[in-house]
This record gives C-alpha cells, structure tokens and sequence, in this order.
C-alpha cells in the first residue's frame, strides 16, 4: 500500500526551537529532505514574526524552494492575512489550523472557536476560487491542554464542516502526543463515519512514546498519509526528544517493514538527521536511529570493500 510521508520539521519542529535558524539554514535543511526522497514538505508558516520569530523570512524561503516541480510544498497560514502573504510568496498548498476547543483557538491565535471556523471556511472556499489547495488541521484532537479530553463526536462535527467547505485533506492532530490506539480507535471510527478515510492524514507526537502505536491502528482504519519530523526534532529545546513529533525515520522503518510504500529509504535519514541536529544544537534521533546508523555504517563499509 503506497503511504505519503508529510515531513513537518522545517515548520513544527524548527518552530519551538530555542535557536532561530537563518532563511539559508532552513534552505539546507529542506535541501537535504527532498534529497532523502522526501516529497511532501511543510516548509514553514507566514504568522506573525512578533508571536513566533523562528518563522520570520517564510516569504523569502518559498522564493527560493529547491525542487517545486516535484516536491509538493505547504506552507501554514492561521488568517487571512497569512493566506494572501502565502500565495504572494508562491505557495500553491496552504494549511489552515482549527483547533477543536475554545481556549485552544485564543491561545494559539487569539480568536474564538466560531471566529476560527468562519476564518477557515474563508480561507478554504477563497482557495477554492484561486486555485490553491487548502488542507485543513483539527488541533488538539484528541487532548486539549487547556480543557481536557475532547469528544470524538466533536471532531467529527469539525470534519464534516471542513470537508462541505472544500479541504482537499483533514489533518487529525495529536498536538500534545496525548492519544493512545484505543482512543485513536474511537476518534478515527467517528470521522471515518462523517467524511471516510481518503481525505485523512494523521498527526502524532511522540510525547508519551505511543505515536507508532498510534499510526499502526490509523492504518488499520484506512489512512494513507502521515505526518512526521525528522530525528523527532519538535517540543521543548529543554527535553530533547521527550515532546517532539514522531520521527520520521521511525514512521518510514516502521510502514516499510509492515510492507507498504513510503517511497523513502530509512537509511538515506541518517545524514539529515545529523544536519538537524547540526543545525539546532539539539540532540535528535527517534527510537530507531541507533540501529539505522550501525545499518548505514556497514552498508557505507561493504560498497567501501567493494562488497
Ligand atoms: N503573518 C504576518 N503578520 C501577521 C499575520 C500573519 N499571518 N497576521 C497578523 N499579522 C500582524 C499584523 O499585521 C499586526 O502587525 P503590526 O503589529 O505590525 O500592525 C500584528 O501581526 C498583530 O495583528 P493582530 O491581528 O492584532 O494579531 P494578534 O496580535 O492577535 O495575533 C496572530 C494573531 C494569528 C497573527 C498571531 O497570534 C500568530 O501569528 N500566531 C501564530 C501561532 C502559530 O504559529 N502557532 C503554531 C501553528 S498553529
Ligand atoms: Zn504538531
């Protein structure tokens, strides 16, 4: 079964960071993804540089994208503003965000939920006119670090919505790596009951060290896209690896050896895994980067003897 493979750290991964990393380094970065294999890339968000520094210059970024025949790039916009600076900058993929709780919504963007909503139709049913894609988040889906649990029926509610607006594709979001399989089972049987299983990618951090266990059941329930970050790069600066997104090179080891498609090599990880790290002053890798590395050592090794 062919999986896509959504690679998020040039934008939730180098957005938390401590160290705001130059347009050029986060060039070298995408770079060294799209020459990994990767296609899908969330390569940054046009916010405002007052709330989130590590994402200023997006604009000149997006001019300067390697591959944009091929690699099929996004870029996040949390208002209509963001949206016009987005397709001014050349973006042809944009990504709205809706978180499912109240005060989610005021502390992420200082709107009301209903002001969200009314934003994201916006934005979709624009993108729809002007011939760019609108994919849309639901944030907080499962955990709310504010309210609590959120309802499955909640977020099958917003689903609906998104998709009779026009998104090509609904994100379920784990944004804080608080789900678990049982309540992936349960979120993902209600939105696959309002809007299917075609139209949905899965969002995982691995907080909690359950993000693989999580995919494992979406695949069961029919998604075929996910989204991950390389070296788990993500979270908190202060505890590497405890609250960043799942890693990518666990997500492609993982699906590959359950015999589906990823189209990536979890070997050619390795080195942009290092350049992550290089970059960020943050040591990086999820579960499987040991044992990839020993992979890719004796692999390098055997073509060095001619092997
Ligand atoms: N991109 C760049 N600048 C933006 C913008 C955007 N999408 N939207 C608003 N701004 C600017 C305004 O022009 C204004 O600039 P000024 O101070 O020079 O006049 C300033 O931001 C404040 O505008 P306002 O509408 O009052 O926004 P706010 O202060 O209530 O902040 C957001 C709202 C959405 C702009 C801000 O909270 C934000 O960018 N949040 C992003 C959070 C994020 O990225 N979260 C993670 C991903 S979901
Ligand atoms: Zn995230």
């Amino acid at each position: 079964m062919k999986i896509r493979i959504n690679e998020v750290s040039p934008r939730d991964g180098l957005q938390s960071q401590g160290k705001t990393l130059s347009v050029e380094s986060r060039l070298s970065l995408i770079q060294a993804l799209v020459n990994a294999g990767l296609e899908n890339v969330e390569a940054g968000s046009f916010v405002s540089p007052k709330a989130v520094p590590q994402m200023a210059g997006t604009d000149k970024l997006f001019a300067r994208l390697p591959d944009q025949n091929t690699v099929r790039y996004a870029g996040l916009v949390p208002n209509m503003k963001g949206y016009e600076l987005a397709v001014s900058a050349g973006a042809k993929v944009v990504n709205v965000v809706l978180s499912v709780t109240e005060t989610m919504n005021q502390e992420n963007i200082r709107m009301s939920l209903l002001q969200t909503v009314e934003v994201c139709t916006a934005i979709i049913e624009r993108g729809k006119r002007e011939g760019v894609e609108v994919q849309a988040y639901l944030a907080v889906a499962f955990e709310c670090p504010f309210e609590g649990l959120v309802e499955p029926a909640v977020v099958a509610r917003f689903a609906k919505l998104v998709k009779q607006a026009g998104a090509s594709k609904i994100i379920i979001a784990d944004t804080i790596g608080a789900a678990n399989p049982e309540h992936v089972k349960r979120l993902l049987d209600a939105v696959t009951g309002e809007v299917g299983s075609d139209i949905l990618s899965c969002h995982f951090h691995d907080t909690r060290g359950m993000a693989l266990a999580n995919i494992t059941v979406a695949v069961e329930h029919g998604v075929r896209e996910f989204d991950s970050s390389i070296g788990g790069l993500g979270g908190c600066p202060f505890s590497p690896g405890a609250t960043g997104n799942v890693a990518t090179e666990d997500v492609v080891l993982l699906l590959n050896s359950m015999g589906h498609d990823t189209g990536i090599d979890p070997l050619d990880l390795i080195s942009v895994v290092n350049l992550a790290e290089q970059l960020t002053g943050v040591s990086l890798g999820g579960k499987s980067f040991r044992w990839l590395s020993q992979q890719a050592s004796k692999a390098a090794a055997e073509i060095a003897h001619g092997g």
